[in-house]
């Protein structure tokens, strides 16, 4: 069993987590450069809960230059043992509404200008990322979802783009074409690297518009957005807290391995 160390990455909206007890903001150094802010130490029912705001208090960390190596190092120093992404993110499907949460379990990642490892030359491992979600800390979600009487969807693609600019229709088209649920900016390279840290990593999706392709809908507009997140923050924030309230203070070893995920990654003979 693995003393469980609950971590949580807000997103658009999600700057802070009401309800940690004894918290304090603390600055936490990284060899991999800043990370986006100071992370939010405290606890919540006896169980440790580390938060970081993705894009740093008030906004100003674009998808693009988030330092998500920082981000994931200063997670694991403190020793977060399973991390929840929340992110805003566009619906690529009808039936998934503005308001909803989408648990998402696979991810297609289309990003191109960020450091996406922390092996390189002098250390090479590849880890799988074929099944990127840890589905216990997935079922624990849903089960907080239900708990809150949420609106929620488990399973689907999230598709992750560069940005900053949004999806042109054609985009849009292509990747409901493939299969793609929901779009958006930051799950990645976020979840592999919290692979390479041996965090199990799942994503809270919640959806915000219709991206580009809805012909009811418009293209997609920043203050429609921001509405629905402010509607939508306090229910994030309610989904979190009934997550941790009954998150397990001891869990079993990932079933897809997350946590062991260098056990057999390492190509690097160890006296190179
Ligand atoms: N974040 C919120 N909505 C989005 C969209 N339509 N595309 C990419 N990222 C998003």
């Amino acid at each position: 069993m693995v003393k469980s160390v609950l971590g949580v990455v807000g997103g658009s909206g999600v700057y802070d987590l009401p309800g940690l007890e004894n918290a304090e903001w603390v600055w936490v150094e990284s060899p991999w450069g800043d990370a986006s802010d100071s992370v939010r130490i405290g606890y919540i029912d006896g169980l440790k809960t580390v938060f970081l705001p993705r894009h740093g208090r008030g906004h100003v960390h674009s998808p693009s230059t988030i330092n998500y190596r920082a981000n994931i190092d200063v997670l694991k120093r403190c020793g977060v043992t399973d991390l929840v992404s929340v992110s805003a993110c566009g619906s690529l499907r009808e039936d998934l509404a503005p308001g909803m949460f989408v648990l998402v379990d696979q991810f297609i990642d289309r990003t191109f200008s960020r450091e996406k490892s922390f092996f390189g030359s002098g250390f090479v491992a590849h880890v799988s990322v074929a099944a990127p979600i840890s589905p216990n800390l997935a079922d624990s979600i849903e089960k907080a979802a239900k708990a809150e009487g949420l609106s929620y969807h488990r399973g689907g693609t999230y598709l992750v783009m560069e940005g900053p600019q949004f999806s042109s229709l054609a985009e849009s088209e292509l990747y409901r074409s493939w299969g793609c649920d929901v779009i958006g900016m930051t799950n990645m390279p976020e979840a592999k690297l919290a692979r390479e840290a041996e965090i199990c990593y799942a994503s809270i999706a919640m959806i915000t518009d219709y991206d580009s392709w809805h012909p009811d809908h418009g293209s997609v507009d920043i203050k429609a957005i921001v509405k629905v997140l402010h509607e939508n923050a306090s229910n994030a924030q309610r989904l979190v807290s009934r997550l941790a309230k009954d998150f397990p203070k001891e869990r079993p070893a990932c079933p897809v391995g997350s946590d062991t995920a260098l056990d057999h990654a390492v190509l690097t003979a160890p006296d190179a």
